[in-house]
């Protein structure tokens, strides 16, 4: 087959069944509807030999990201000279917890037309990111992905910023309020990414290092009442956290995310505070 002809260019009757081929390879309609859909919008930005390169890539990749995750050995994945960068969009859809870096000298019209795709499909991929840049060593490869681990971390630091801890709404009137608050604000936030990349990374560490003697009363509390193993150790207390947001922690469940702990750590002081009206949590 010619290696430029288009999805567009096929009879409906080929096209169909490419559609079936993508949904089996995704295991998802879902996938396939929206490639199709982008493909009818954009006739001129899909191949076929492109998609069945990237269906195949994604049917291995995504396989063997998915068995990493579980094992909890993965937290992102890099897709270098990615290209439209269409197989980065698919293992971020497939995986929502694995930040999924697609980097290549230009950021492509077709990576926006696929994200936008699955905008509209009702799906808001926050985990996934283009990063422009030119490696020519392995070496410059290992920094880039060096540099941008740091940078997620901003990123992320200005979403709880943003999105947990809200600083936009702040109602303050005046420069120096505001200032005072987006100070404080940039600390609960740091602490709340602390809270989830701790509890991670050293589980066995005491609960008093990032939480007050209240905070682990109300979670011991809490674990009592639902019979649940008593927070002592950091990465018990977290993930009761993260379950007061929602957290379901089932076995499988990868580790909480930063979301997770900011609705917990929100419902966590409604419950200190509850409790100090109370009076001493120990006596209930
Ligand atoms: C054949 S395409 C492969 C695209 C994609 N990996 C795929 O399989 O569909 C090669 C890509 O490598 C990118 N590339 C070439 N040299 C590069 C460099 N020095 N740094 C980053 N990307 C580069 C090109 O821009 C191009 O998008």
């Amino acid at each position: 087959m010619d290696p430029n002809v288009m999805v567009q260019w096929l009879d409906s009757e080929l096209q169909e069944l490419l559609w079936a081929y993508v949904a089996e390879t995704a295991h998802s309609e879902e996938v396939a509807d929206i490639l199709r859909a982008v493909s009818q919008e954009h006739p001129d930005y899909l191949r076929v030999k492109e998609l069945f390169e990237t269906m195949e890539a994604y049917r291995r990749i995504g396989q063997e990201v998915y068995a990493r995750r579980r094992e909890r050995r993965v937290d992102s994945a890099y897709d270098l000279a990615c290209g439209h960068g269409l197989l980065g969009i698919l293992l971020a859809w497939r995986l929502r917890s694995v930040e999924v870096v697609c980097v290549d000298l230009e950021r492509r019209v077709a990576f926006d037309h696929y994200l936008e795709g699955v905008r509209r499909a009702g799906v808001e991929l926050s985990n996934v990111r283009f990063v422009e840049a030119d490696i020519t060593t392995a070496e410059q490869a290992e920094q880039c992905l060096e540099w941008y681990c740091l940078r997620w971390r901003l990123e992320d630091w200005h979403r709880v910023l943003k999105s947990g801890c809200q600083i936009d709404a702040l109602g303050d009137e005046t420069a120096e309020r505001l200032q005072r608050g987006i100070a404080i604000n940039a600390v609960i936030a740091w602490r709340i990414m602390l809270m989830t990349l701790l509890g991670r990374a050293c589980p066995e560490l005491p609960a008093g290092v990032l939480l007050s003697d209240l905070e682990i009363k109300v979670l011991q509390a809490y674990a009592r009442k639902k019979n649940i193993k008593q927070p002592t150790h950091l990465g018990d207390a977290v993930r009761l956290v993260a379950r007061l947001g929602g957290y379901l922690c089932r076995n499988h469940d990868p580790p909480p995310g930063h979301q997770l702990i900011w609705q917990g750590y929100t419902v966590l002081q409604t419950l200190c505070e509850g409790f100090s009206l109370k009076g001493d949590p120990d006596s209930s």
